[in-house]
């Protein structure tokens, strides 16, 4: 099975090269690229998932969609051939799919997390608070239980570490209370829509993180990738059962198996074996079709 690892386009300018994504510049535009790579506790694999970065573009392409009525979003195609780059379209027949040119702009410096379910940072904070980036819960409530109403948690965007919860007093700090407010109640309309969507096909979406920008003309765009497996928790409503964690939609099997061997979570991460990448790709190929109701391949 074809797996992309790695990018490298010598005509471009790299920008930065994430856990999972090659980002290059293209003029005022930025060309985000979706590699097959994945990371579990926090350390990138040897091995990559095929077709993990179609799927995380597909989905995020979906999803900027189904919001653009609510939202205006940074995407301006995933089509290499409309991207008009002749560097690109030598490359199209690993980029394609896996690709998108959007529009760059000046990113806030906070990481938009909106929580409709108590689990991982989140739950740590309620046992010792019972309040989540000052936002007060009722008491009472079990890990992964569905909260009251969503909650925005915004945190910091770390570029060492790990992101830190913060009050939303801190990001009216940070960005001022404008911004501040514009980017809790598009955080929340956004996930609202589309998590109510998610759910009547099958996929709980526990929580999400949402990045925005603010373009030349000042407008409060949606950026980054969004709704996806691997900014959000997604839960298969069909296993779902509170007063525990739950199982992750894409990583339990590789999570299952590392745990298995026995691992350190240091660095160099072991190999996988076969049937767990093909295991893993075919979840996200169903998370895919569930919510899209399309076939990726
Ligand atoms: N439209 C955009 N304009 C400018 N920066 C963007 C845009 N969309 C995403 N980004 C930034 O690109 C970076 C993507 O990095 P990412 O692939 O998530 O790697 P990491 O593992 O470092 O988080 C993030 O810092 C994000 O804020
Ligand atoms: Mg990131």
């Amino acid at each position: 099975m074809k797996q992309l690892l790695i990018t490298e386009i010598p005509q471009l300018k790299l920008c930065n090269r994430g856990k999972v994504r090659d980002i290059y510049e293209i003029g005022d535009n930025l060309l985000i690229i979706a590699s097959d790579r994945i990371s579990a506790f926090d350390v990138v694999l040897s091995d990559g998932i095929p077709y993990k970065g179609m799927v995380l573009t597909g989905l995020s392409e979906f999803w900027f969609t189904y919001t653009s009525d609510i939202v205006e979003n940074h995407l301006i195609t995933t089509q290499i051939d409309r991207m008009n780059n002749s560097a690109v379209s030598q490359f199209s027949d690993i980029l394609q799919g896996r690709s998108m040119l959007v529009k760059k702009v000046k990113v806030f410096p906070v990481e938009c997390v909106v929580r409709g379910y108590l689990a991982g940072s989140g739950w740590k904070e309620y046992q010792k608070t019972q309040a989540i980036c000052g936002v007060k819960l009722p008491a009472g409530l079990n890990e992964s239980d569905k909260l009251p109403e969503p909650i925005f948690t915004p945190s910091t965007k770390a570029t060492t570490g790990h992101d830190e919860n913060i009050p939303f007093s801190k990001v009216v700090d940070q960005i001022g209370k404008k911004y501040a407010e514009e980017l809790r109640e598009k955080s929340m309309k956004v996930y609202l829509k589309s998590s109510n969507y998610a759910r009547e096909k099958g996929i709980i979406i526990c929580d999400t993180k949402f990045e925005w920008g603010v373009t030349a003309d000042n407008k409060t765009i949606l950026i980054d990738e969004a709704l996806t497996p691997d900014s959000s928790r997604f839960w298969p409503l069909e296993d779902y059962q509170p007063g525990k964690p739950q199982h992750s939609y894409d990583k339990q099997f590789i999570r299952d198996y590392l745990e298995g061997i026995r691992w350190n979570k240091e660095p160099p991460p072991p190999a996988l074996p076969p049937e767990i990448i093909q295991k893993t790709s075919e979840k996200y190929l169903s998370a895919y079709k569930a919510l899209t109701g399309k076939r990726l391949i």
